[in-house]
């Protein structure tokens, strides 16, 4: 039976962490405050805003969230971006994509402060990370890697193949899994929807990581025997009594061949929201 790389157990005193940090800001006259921002009605972008703000109330960080209607127009999104940017209380700045198309995402990205980055969105930031000088790493990249920490999966020199190549989530975490010690240290494989025979760079593998979003892409015969499967994608699939969570891995038949596999969900899922919650109080410790 394959460890179940569970995020939970690993998230919950990572969030105990941000309360107390939180609590310390506050009592000093800074509450740490999000301002997040959303030009989508897509119910799981709308489901994640909205687990992001509960999580904040529960540790003590304030939220201010904006909704910029999908039809009105991109000037709207970037007022309410350079605002929240701008507004003296907001210590971090959080944007939900997906955008909508006629939206220039590079602009979007520009317009939030640097300082106040909460996702590493920025060019400036992403450029930093990319040279090995982060500022601020983003949420998703950095719960792969804390959960893989957590138990005790050896990265260096692994073969580590990643099925996904966004700015949010596969570009930064090769990056990350390239750094020399004290990082990770691992030798990187790329993955995309151009890939020829995705199944041979898969089972080459020591540990794949799949954030594509594509339920049940990746089936155990294109697995190595012992391999450790890290299952980043979430993907929204309506059933006849309402909708369920899947990942890139069809879990039952990878079962019999993975060493360790995340559950989806409840594997990256919790990690990525504590990483986020942490990401806003080191943006607001540091202002304070
Ligand atoms: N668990 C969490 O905390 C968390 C957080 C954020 C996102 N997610 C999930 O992670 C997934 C990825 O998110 P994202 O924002 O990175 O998505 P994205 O921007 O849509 O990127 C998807 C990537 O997968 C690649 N891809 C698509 N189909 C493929 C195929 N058949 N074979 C190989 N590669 C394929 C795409 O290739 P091309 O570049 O060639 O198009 C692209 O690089 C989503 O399911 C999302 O729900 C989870």
């Amino acid at each position: 039976v394959p460890t179940r790389l569970e995020g939970e157990p690993v998230a919950a005193p990572i969030r105990a962490g941000v309360a107390e940090e939180a609590r310390s800001l506050a009592d000093a006259g800074a509450p740490p405050t999000l301002a997040t921002v959303r030009m989508t009605e897509d119910p799981a972008a709308a489901r994640f805003m909205e687990l992001k703000h509960e999580a904040c109330a529960d540790l003590g960080i304030r939220t201010r969230a904006h909704a910029v209607p999908p039809e009105a127009p991109p000037a709207r999104l970037y007022g309410t971006v350079r605002d929240a940017s701008e507004a003296a209380d907001v210590d971090a700045v959080f944007v939900q994509v997906p955008l909508p198309d006629d939206v220039d995402e590079g602009r979007v990205r520009r317009l939030i402060d640097p300082e106040k980055d909460a996702d590493c969105f920025h060019p400036a930031n992403l450029g930093r990370l990319v040279a090995g000088d982060s500022r601020i790493d983003p949420a998703t990249p950095r719960a792969v890697l804390r959960l893989l920490d957590a138990y005790g999966v050896a990265l260096g020199g692994a073969d580590v193949t990643l099925v996904g190549r966004s700015t949010a989530i596969g570009r930064p975490l090769a990056n990350l899994l390239l750094r020399r010690p004290p990082g990770p240290d691992a030798t990187v494989t790329v993955c995309h929807s151009r890939t020829r025979d995705l199944g041979a760079k898969t089972r080459a593998a020591d540990v794949v990581i799949t954030a594509c979003g594509r339920p049940r892409l990746i089936d155990g015969s294109m697995l190595a025997e012992g391999a450790t499967v890290v299952d980043v994608s979430a993907t929204r699939v309506e059933t006849d009594d309402g909708h369920e969570l899947v990942g890139d891995v069809d879990a039952e038949r990878a079962r019999d061949r993975v060493t360790a596999i995340t559950p989806v969900p409840g594997g990256v899922g919790p990690m990525t929201m504590a990483m986020l919650l942490e990401n806003v109080v080191t943006l607001a410790k540091r202002r304070a």
